[in-house]
């Protein structure tokens, strides 16, 4: 019937569940996830972030079993962020040496030495205005909130945290706490730069989490045009020049193409950042029944992977651990 009409028999390769799995192409592994926690100051705290089902503020003493939990499904890095009431113009809970994050860090450090500790490194969770730095007429005073943030790096890696991740996108970022971790004697402490980090309105459940929206203006000034292609590029390329041996791509699914540009260009290890609101809309539709959330978010977790992605932070961490286990 077809005698002459040729084409490919591409459902040769689709044919049973082990012909799709010989050829499959892309894996989600445990070893893929870094899973982001919230630690707020106070005792017996374990508060559900209301547009996060399922994630929590925490306080340190209840942390220790959440972090078990974490080890114990076989996902080797967490990042912290942290939550706290007395905030002030500089920030100075981000860099106190008994700050929310360092303590938090040491716990960890002390109780699962395997556990890698990443800390993000910005301001806007402990400054009043809610800025990523520090603010001179009403905007972000890029040069005057390095110092800061490279106060903040230094004490994060005597806490023991074993990379640093500086989310803040001030400009000169990676050189300024390349250099103040060298001088404090941290050469081998890896810089997990947030490079190509856009202004989205995908982090908003995150700022209800760490409480950290800004109070005049917005990010837009620091933070990327989510129309930009290029710039990323650009973002990457002096990151990269400046000492990065990471780069991060925020957020994920709307900009896996951006992930993909990365990925092609640079030859460090590229993170996808999975963020609040993209948790957010996979949990609300599964609450309501609408979707199948193992199915979405194993389908959306492997598309960052095939777009380029080496690792993954999400929120769905744990959630994935377990399916990935079953
Ligand atoms: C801090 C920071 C933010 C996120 C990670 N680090 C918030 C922001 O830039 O407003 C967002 C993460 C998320 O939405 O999950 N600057």
């Amino acid at each position: 019937m077809t005698k002459n009409i040729e084409f490919k028999r591409h459902r040769r390769l689709r044919s049973s569940a082990s012909m799709r799995s010989l050829v499959r192409e892309n894996h989600l592994r445990t070893d893929d996830f870094i899973y982001p926690m919230f630690v707020i100051e106070g005792n017996t705290i374990k508060n559900e972030i209301a547009s996060m089902p399922g994630i929590y503020q925490i306080s340190l003493d209840l942390l220790v079993e959440e972090v078990r939990e974490v080890h114990e499904l076989g996902i080797k890095a967490i990042m912290f962020f942290g939550v706290i009431h007395d905030k002030d113009e500089q920030g100075t809970g981000a860099f106190v040496d008994n700050g929310i994050v360092q303590e938090a860090t040491k716990m960890v450090k002390s109780k699962f030495p395997d556990m890698l500790v990443i800390a993000d490194t910005c301001l806007c969770e402990y400054t009043s205005h809610g800025h990523c730095g520090v603010i001179h007429n009403h905007d972000v005073d890029n040069d005057e909130s390095l110092k800061l943030l490279a106060k903040t790096a230094v004490s994060q890696a005597n806490a023991g945290a074993d990379i640093i991740a500086p989310s803040n996108m001030m400009d000169g970022f990676v050189a300024v706490i390349r250099e103040a971790l060298d001088t404090a004697g941290f050469k081998n402490i890896p810089i997990m730069s947030y490079a190509v980090k856009y202004s989205s309105a995908f982090y908003g459940p995150f700022r209800d989490a760490a409480d950290s929206t800004p109070q005049f203006g917005d990010r837009k000034t620091y933070q990327m045009d989510p129309a930009n292609r290029l710039e990323a590029i650009r973002e990457a390329e002096s990151d990269i020049e400046e000492g990065a041996d990471f780069l991060i791509v925020k957020p994920a699914l709307s900009y896996l193409d951006i992930v993909r540009d990365v990925r092609n260009n640079f030859n460090v290890p590229v993170v996808a950042y999975n963020v609040s609101g993209e948790y957010s809309m996979v949990k609300a539709a599964a609450l309501n029944g609408w979707i199948n959330e193992k199915e979405i978010v194993l389908e959306k977790l492997t598309s960052m992977k095939r777009a380029g992605a080496d690792l993954i932070l999400t929120y769905f961490a744990k959630d994935a651990a377990k399916w990935l286990n079953e």
